[in-house]
């Protein structure tokens, strides 16, 4: 009788500690234990002050990839630097007897570009300009290719001018020699140059292509002759089918 109440015994003890394994077995097979760190690590991000200044950080990052790409780039800040980049026009022009002067002017209203007067050292008189006469001024110097005439003063910064118009009288069919000594005093290089003329009849010629061959790496236009009766609308009409960029 004692022997099968010790069996009894023995055999409860095993059912109980069989019981007390089973559950062991199945919480440590749960993952609680792998996702609590996650959870608790998901609520400390969202808690602690380093957390949020990591995700500003990262924003804060951001931002100069994202002011880039929104096309800013390049563009100054500065509004003197920008004005700089725009196109400026000059426009140049010789004129004996004040004709060529006039049509200048209306370019230069027109665009509200710069203007300069290539102005000769030593005045053309009325004698110099007669062409009747084989031994004035304006003969010999035509007649000779190498004479360059003196200019008076000089164009203050011509690096800044984008577009440069250059304006003459034709004399015996070409640019009065003092135009080629403007042309060989600037490098013209990079720049459009404009070339136009007016004259008693005669087109332009070959006058604007021979000045061409004066200069390096400037983009001539193909020269234009102008009335000196024309208006400023006539002359603007010329100017705007250039098919010229002028920034405004
Ligand atoms: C020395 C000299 C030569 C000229 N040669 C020509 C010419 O070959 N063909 C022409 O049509 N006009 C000729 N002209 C006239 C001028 O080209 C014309 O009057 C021009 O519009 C004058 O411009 P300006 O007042 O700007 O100097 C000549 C004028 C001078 C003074």
């Amino acid at each position: 009788m004692m022997k099968k109440v010790i069996t009894v015994f023995i055999s409860l003890l095993m059912i109980l500690s069989l019981a007390a394994c089973g559950n062991f077995a199945s919480q440590t097979g749960q993952p609680s234990t792998e996702e609590k760190p996650m959870e608790s690590t998901a609520d400390n991000v969202g808690s602690v002050e380093s957390g949020t200044s990591v995700e500003n950080t990262e924003a804060t990052e951001k931002q100069p990839e994202e002011t880039e790409a929104s096309g800013n780039a390049g563009i100054p800040e500065d509004p003197e630097e920008q004005e700089e980049q725009g196109t400026k026009v000059l426009v140049a022009y010789f004129s004996a007897t004040n004709i060529t002067r006039g049509i200048a002017g209306h370019i230069a209203n027109g665009l509200n570009a710069d203007i300069y007067e290539i102005i000769p050292e030593e005045p053309y008189t009325d004698a110099d300009l007669n062409y009747n006469d084989n031994n004035s001024r304006t003969t010999i110097e035509m007649n000779d290719p190498d004479a360059r005439p003196a200019i008076s003063g000089s164009v203050e910064d011509m690096e800044q001018y984008d577009i440069v118009f250059i304006g003459y009288p034709i004399w015996w069919g070409e640019a009065p020699r003092i135009v080629s000594t403007f042309v060989e005093s600037y490098d013209f290089s990079g720049k459009t140059i404009v070339p136009f003329c007016t004259s008693g009849g005669s087109g332009v010629g070959s006058s604007a292509t021979n000045l061409e061959q004066l200069t390096d790496g400037a983009d001539w236009l193909p020269g234009k002759r102008l009335n000196g009766s024309d208006s400023q609308d006539t002359v603007m009409e010329w100017v705007n089918g250039l098919g010229l960029d002028f920034g405004e």
